[in-house]
């Protein structure tokens, strides 16, 4: 299905949540004047609101918001005005206590926090566009709007309900998708364990069972509530696009793999008229510009490539986690600016005052506690002004190397139990390859497995282990037009019901990888082995080795010890105009950084720049010109070479020969044209 139009922002963003509810109105005339100091743009509004927007049952007071809407539009200030409908209100509650979510034990959530909804409760569906309609009617011609953004983050805090009338909509779901009892009991596999079902009526949600759930019904399962949610914010959308026609819908998402993983945005991606996302940088001692490069780069490919925007990230630390560093100085600029080069349409946080009641009021915002005398003010007027520095770029995208291959219903299935070992996680082998391929100075698109990756000389798949049948056709067909593939383990195994494709493993892929795997041979934790590689260079790999049996595929590293000693353990297969690699086993970044040097000459790409690690240079580029962005994460200033002389726009400054970046610096080169 083709994405949506896009509808692009007049120019790029930079503001934040702002949620004046939380203070008295006196306080709204010094929030403008210091917006305007700021150089904020546009501010998220009402996200928490519609307990104040309807007070009783019916009863609405819209006036503050029109005082509000209105006293932002006189300062300049545009409106991403959310409607509330991850908030319902106590009354609500205490009237439908049935749309509470009930959790796979049968446990009902309570009212006092937020995002507690049962999407299948036609009292929630019925309120929701009820609110929606009203603020559409009312707003959706005011001048001050910008962007509507529905609802907050669907997919968490609750990802799936298991009540009673969620078990109906689930029956029906599985109706539609699978038509007859017996095609479901085919594709779920119901004759283990005496599944059988003889009417769709006997089929519950997979509620807590005294062993492992049916993996092909809790996959399902997955499917419907993803699906569940998507409706509601397709029925939230057209009817503001009915009453505000013209101005784009969007909802927030979280495209970091490690901060929701129950939602597919592929699916999300062709809905939404702009997409935007919500970034915080995850403080478990890894680097976290890698995973913030990460998440801008998957956000930017479910776009389709197109701009987007980044519609939350902090200016320091968040209050979440169980530790929350300050960010050090420069580090906020540099993590806006490094979402800019990938693809994001300027850059806004969560929030714009900082609170001081309630979960979140040690929460970084853009004014703190300290109020204008802090560090944090200091840097947000100055990232204000670089932002408006690069107004030009805007519109332009960004130009990508490579290919990752992502699946979130992949990820689901893997998540389902039941597997050689617990060891293996797909998003740690995706954040892997990805991380080498960073560290190779490659620019990634994310793609569906299905999708059409020509464009891209090298494509790499980490782990896709549901893969159906026709995305193993598609990567068989890229490979022989010319492609280079590199496949890690545990990938092609099953098909869309998590049914083992007939066969040797790995179905989908024994053409194209010119191999079987006999057996699964995962290691206990803290066990290695060693491979032997070309000119007697050896490597050690974890968690995974398997006993590879080669068919057209030729043996480059080997397992040199342990069970599968002697296997292949890293192939390479010609196939056609191209090649596929395979690598059997789990590989630190650093090893899986040398394959891709030997990788990328068989994908005809160029050695890699000279930069030193951790300095990343990306390029955007539209009918506007081209714009190269050097992002500097190390403590020293870096050297940056340059094709041909440009403008430095953060500066100012003409640069010919090479770019220097200062350290923890950004900077941003308008390109001539062609270059
Ligand atoms: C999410 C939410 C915000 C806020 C921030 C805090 O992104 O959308 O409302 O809770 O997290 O980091
Ligand atoms: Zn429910």
């Amino acid at each position: 299905m083709p994405p949506h139009p896009r509808t692009p922002l007049p120019r790029l963003a930079f503001g934040g949540d702002y949620n004046p509810e939380q203070w008295p109105e006196e306080v709204w005339r010094e929030d403008v004047r210091l917006m305007r100091e700021a150089g904020v743009t546009m501010v998220s509004v009402g996200v928490f609101s519609w307990a104040l927007l309807e007070p009783e049952p019916g009863v609405h007071d819209f006036g503050w918001l029109d005082r509000l809407l209105d006293l932002l539009h006189t300062h300049g200030v545009r409106v991403a005005l959310a409607t509330p409908t991850v908030a319902p209100p106590a009354w609500f509650y205490r009237a439908h206590p049935e749309a509470l979510p009930v959790t796979a034990d049968g446990v009902r959530y309570a009212f006092g926090s937020r995002g507690a909804i049962c999407h299948s409760s036609t009292a929630y569906r019925a309120a929701a566009a009820d609110i929606t309609t009203r603020l559409g009617e009312r707003y959706g011609a005011h001048p001050a709007l910008a962007l509507w953004h529905v609802h907050n983050e669907y997919g968490v805090p609750v990802s799936a309900c298991y009540c009673d009338s969620c078990a109906a909509h689930f029956r029906r779901w599985i109706e539609a998708a699978h038509g007859t009892v017996d095609a479901l009991n085919e594709a779920w596999g119901t004759a283990f364990w005496g599944q059988r079902y003889t009417s769709f009526e006997q089929i519950d949600p997979p509620r807590r069972t005294p062993g492992a759930v049916n993996p092909a019904q809790a996959l399902d399962h997955r499917r419907f509530a993803d699906a569940t949610m998507r409706e509601n914010f397709v029925s939230e959308r057209d009817i503001l696009h009915r009453l505000s026609p013209g101005v784009p819908v969007t909802t927030n998402f979280m495209t970091a793999l490690s901060q929701c993983d129950t939602v597919d945005y592929w699916a999300w991606g062709r809905e939404v008229d702009l997409v935007t996302n919500d970034h915080y940088l995850i403080t478990d001692g890894r680097r976290t510009h890698v995973n913030l490069a990460m998440a801008a780069d998957l956000t930017r490919s479910v776009a389709g490539g197109a701009p987007w925007l980044l519609l939350e990230h902090s200016t320091s630390g968040v209050n979440w986690q169980p530790r929350n560093p300050a960010k050090a100085p420069g580090e906020m600029a540099r993590n806006s600016l490094a979402h800019v080069a990938r693809g994001s349409e300027g850059a806004m946080f969560f929030q714009w005052r900082q609170s001081r009641r309630g979960a979140e009021k040690f929460h970084s915002a853009m004014l703190p506690h300290g109020g204008t005398a802090t560090r944090i003010w200091r840097e947000v007027v100055r990232l204000g002004s670089d932002i408006a520095a690069l107004a030009e770029t805007a519109g332009t995208r960004t130009e990508a190397d490579a290919a990752v291959v992502w699946d979130w219903q992949s990820a689901w299935a893997q998540g389902l139990g039941g597997h050689p070992t617990v060891d293996h996680d797909p998003v740690e082998r995706a954040d892997a390859f990805y991380e080498a391929l960073y560290d190779s100075h490659l620019t990634v698109d994310f793609a569906h497995p299905e999708a059409d990756l020509t464009r891209y000389p090298l494509a790499v798949v980490p782990a896709s282990y549901l893969m159906t049948e026709a995305a193993g056709r598609n990567l068989r067909r890229y490979v022989e037009g010319g492609g280079t593939l590199v496949v890690s383990y545990f990938s092609g195994i099953v098909d869309e019901h998590d049914a083992v494709h007939p066969g040797p493993v790995p179905g989908a892929l024994r053409d194209v990888l010119g191999l079987t795997v006999e057996e699964f041979s995962p290691l206990l934790p803290g066990r290695t082995v060693r491979l032997d590689g070309p000119g007697g260079a050896t490597w050690t790999a974890d968690v995974w080795t398997e006993a590879v049996v080669p068919d057209t595929a030729r043996t480059v590293w080997t397992y040199a010890d342990g069970l599968t000693a002697g296997h292949p353990a890293v192939t390479r297969n010609r196939l056609g105009a191209g090649t596929a690699w395979y690598v059997s086993t789990r590989l630190g970044a650093t090893d899986l950084a040398a394959l891709l040097r030997t990788v990328r000459a068989d994908a005809g790409l160029p050695a890699p720049a000279a930069l030193p690690r951790d300095v990343e240079v990306v390029r955007r580029s539209g009918d506007g010109g081209t714009y190269l962005f050097a992002v500097n994460h190390t403590g020293s200033d870096a050297t940056v070479p340059l094709d041909a002389p440009g403008t430095e726009l953060l500066t100012a400054t003409p640069v010919t020969g090479h770019l220097t970046v200062p350290a923890g610096a950004v900077r941003v080169v308008r390109l001539p044209p062609d270059a």
